[in-house]
C-alpha cells in the first residue's frame, strides 16, 4: 500500500519540486533586476514545460531606493516560498507588487478577447468597511470619484514611472477630510493600455464599494488606492481643490 502511494506521488512532487527551484530561480533575478532597474521593474520567464514560471516584480513608485526595492520583492518571495510546495500562482500588493504564475502566460501583449494583457481574472481588492457618513455624501463620493479618474490620468501620463498620487480638498463645499490617492501601471504599458487598465478597474466600483471611505483594487498590471489619511511619503502630484459651491 505504501508503496503504491509513493509511486502515485512520486511524479507529482517531482514536477512541483522542479517548478519551485523555477520560482526560487526566479526570485533571485527578479529582486536584482528591479533593485537596478531605473523605474523598479522586471519581469522574468523562466524553465520549460510544464514548469514554466511568468513572473513579474514592481516597486511603488514612492520607493525610490533600489536596494530597498530589490528586499521588498527578495522577502516576499522569502516568505511565499517558505513552506514544502511551491503554490502555482501567487501574488502581492503592497510597497512591491509580485506576480507569479505557471503556464499563464501573464506577460503576454494585450488582446482584445481578454482584455489588458490577459488580465481577466477577477481584481484583487481591500475595502475600508466604514461607509461616507459625514458631509454631503453624494457630493463626497463623486468627488473621489472624480480624484480617482484623473489619478488614473495622470499615472498614464507620467512617464516613465506610469505613477501617480493626489489629493481632493473638499473644505470649500463640505466638511469631509482630505482624500489622498495613489494609482500605478507597469511602466511597458502604453499610457492608452495603462489609462484602459486603471478606466477598467475603476468601472468595477459599484455603488456599495464607492460609498466606502477608503480602498485599493489591483489587477496584475495596475492599482489604484484611496484613503481619507495620507499614506504615501512625498507630495501629492495632482491637488484638487473642490470646485467653488
Ligand atoms: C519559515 O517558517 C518557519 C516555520 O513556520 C518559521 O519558523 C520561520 O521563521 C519562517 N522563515 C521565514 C523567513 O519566514
Ligand atoms: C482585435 O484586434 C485586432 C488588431 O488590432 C483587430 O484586427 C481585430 O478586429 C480585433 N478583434 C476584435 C474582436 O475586436
Ligand atoms: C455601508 O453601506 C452599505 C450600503 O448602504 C450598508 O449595507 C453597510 O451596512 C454599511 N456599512 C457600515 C459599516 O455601516
Ligand atoms: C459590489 O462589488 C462588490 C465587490 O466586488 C461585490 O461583493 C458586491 O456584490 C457588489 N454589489 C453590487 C450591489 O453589485
Amino acid at each position: 500500500m505504501a508503496i503504491i502511494l509513493l509511486l502515485l506521488l512520486a511524479p507529482s512532487l517531482a514536477a512541483a519540486d522542479v517548478f519551485c527551484d523555477n520560482v526560487k530561480a526566479i526570485a533571485t533575478t527578479l529582486s536584482k533586476n528591479a533593485a537596478s532597474s531605473p523605474v523598479h521593474f522586471a519581469t522574468k520567464t523562466f524553465g520549460g514545460a510544464p514548469n514554466v514560471v511568468f513572473a513579474l516584480g514592481l516597486c511603488r513608485g514612492d520607493v525610490l531606493d533600489g536596494p530597498a526595492c530589490g528586499d521588498c520583492i527578495a522577502n516576499w518571495f522569502g516568505k511565499a516560498l517558505n513552506r514544502t510546495r511551491c503554490d502555482k500562482a501567487r501574488s502581492t500588493y503592497g510597497d512591491c507588487i509580485v506576480v507569479y504564475s505557471a503556464g499563464d502566460d501573464i506577460l503576454a501583449a494585450p488582446s482584445n478577447t481578454t482584455g489588458a494583457y490577459g488580465d481577466n481574472t477577477p481584481p484583487f481588492q481591500q475595502w475600508n468597511i466604514k461607509n461616507v457618513t459625514t458631509g454631503d455624501v453624494p457630493l463626497v463620493v463623486g468627488l473621489v470619484r472624480e480624484l480617482l479618474v484623473e489619478t488614473a490620468e495622470k499615472a498614464a501620463t507620467t512617464a516613465p514611472r506610469l505613477y501617480a498620487t493626489g489629493v481632493m480638498d473638499m473644505a470649500r463645499v463640505t466638511t469631509y477630510p482630505k482624500v489622498y490617492s495613489q494609482a500605478q501601471c507597469t511602466p511597458d504599458l502604453f499610457a492608452d493600455d495603462c489609462s484602459a487598465c486603471l478606466r477598467r478597474l475603476l468601472g468595477m466600483v459599484n455603488s456599495t464599494m464607492s460609498l466606502r471611505i477608503g480602498g485599493q483594487m489591483a489587477v496584475t498590471r495596475c492599482y489604484f488606492r484611496y484613503e481619507a489619511y495620507r499614506f504615501y511619503d512625498a507630495q501629492p502630484m495632482l491637488i484638487l481643490p473642490s470646485p467653488p459651491p
